[in-house]
């Protein structure tokens, strides 16, 4: 098993995960081909290995799975030649995570065409190919916390109108790299909107949930955690005991959802962790609900959601790695 992009967030989280994953052994990290090997200061005596630049032949030869944390036009290159190497390929990146050819054309264009044997891996909505699937593409954040509190209600028919969701990301959503907008001095005491109209999560959102949605992002001055606020109508005459049913019947069986009713949830009760919780307030009288939904998102956003999946897909136990 190797992991490429090893040096990013989201990669350092996998290394930390799957150093010591009970059925993992961890025989590579690279970072990108400029860089020069190196140790993670954060993970020492954690994991005993060394950074090294990206091998592609490395990648290619024979391995079982390989997980790729790259910029998505790394993996929308890299990930079908591992794949075709037989190594089955968890990929972090939004490359092949749009099914509409035209979707994907306009949020990912380095794409094409999706490679064969590609799967969406919601681990809570999986629909079977998971065990034969070549390259599983892993979840973005913000859509995970959105759609696993929408889609079993827009599934049961209880939305009767607009969803609005107003999302919330502590800056290591943007990766490592400071920008204009993400650099401490911008977002330290800040708080602003972002991507209105414009964000290729939408189009994820959309794509899972099943109907349009308004998404709304925003940078908060924290290092990590997803909270999304979402507002819609339901049907008229919806029960809080309607709606606690139909979580219950999605996630009975889902170890990492934890439905917590009308206590809302917060970002320190899931930082850290691979836990999505969800919680709700019903104002019966008007049918207005609102959703309260959080994550980490380097963990149930990224690299907690992408080992779960690795779980899933070797038919190991779904928690391994991830468990406390
Ligand atoms: N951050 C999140 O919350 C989050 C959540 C869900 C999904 N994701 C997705 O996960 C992926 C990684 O995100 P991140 O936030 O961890 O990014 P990041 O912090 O910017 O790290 C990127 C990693 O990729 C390597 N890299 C950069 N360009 C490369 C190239 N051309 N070829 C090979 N390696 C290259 C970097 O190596 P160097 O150290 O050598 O530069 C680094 O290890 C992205 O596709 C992102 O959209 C991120």
């Amino acid at each position: 098993m190797a992991i490429a992009g090893a040096t990013g967030y989201a990669g350092q989280e996998l290394v930390r995960l799957l150093a010591r994953h009970p059925e993992v052994d961890l025989v590579a990290a690279m970072a990108s081909s400029a860089s020069t090997g190196r140790d993670l200061p954060a993970l020492r005596h954690l994991w005993r290995g060394t950074i090294e630049p990206l091998d592609v032949a490395r990648l290619t030869s024979g391995l079982d799975a390989v997980f790729l944390a790259l910029p998505e036009d790394a993996s929308a290159e890299l990930a079908p030649t591992v794949a075709e190497s037989g190594a089955r390929v968890f990929d972090l990146s939004g490359a092949f995570r749009l099914a509409h050819d035209e979707a994907r054309g306009r949020w990912y264009p380095k794409t094409g065409t999706l490679p064969d044997g590609v799967v969406y891996g919601a681990p809570e909505r999986l629909n079977g190919g998971l065990e034969t699937a070549r390259i599983v593409s892993c979840p973005g954040c913000y859509p995970t916390a959105a759609s696993l509190a929408l889609a079993p209600l827009v599934r049961a028919g209880l939305v009767a109108g607009d969803i609005v969701i107003d999302a919330k990301s502590g800056v290591s959503g943007a990766g490592k790299k400071p920008t204009e907008r993400t650099h401490f001095s911008e977002c330290h005491g800040n708080l602003s909107a972002y991507g209105v109209f414009s964000h290729r999560h939408a189009a994820e959102i959309e794509q899972e949930v099943g109907c349009a949605v308004t998404f709304v992002p925003h940078l908060v001055p924290i290092d990590r955690g997803i909270l999304e606020t979402m507002y819609l109508r339901v049907t008229p005459g919806t029960t809080d005991e309607r709606i606690a049913g139909v979580y219950e019947d999605a996630y009975a069986r889902a170890p990492f959802v934890r439905v917590t009713g009308g206590e809302l949830p917060t970002i320190k009760q899931v930082a850290h962790t691979n836990f999505c919780d969800i919680g709700w307030k019903l104002d019966a009288g008007t049918n207005r609900l609102v959703i309260v939904s959080a994550i980490d998102n380097l963990l149930k956003g990224a690299a907690g959601q992408a080992v779960q999946l690795f779980n899933l897909a070797f038919g190991f136990d779904e928690r391994a790695g991830l468990w406390g």
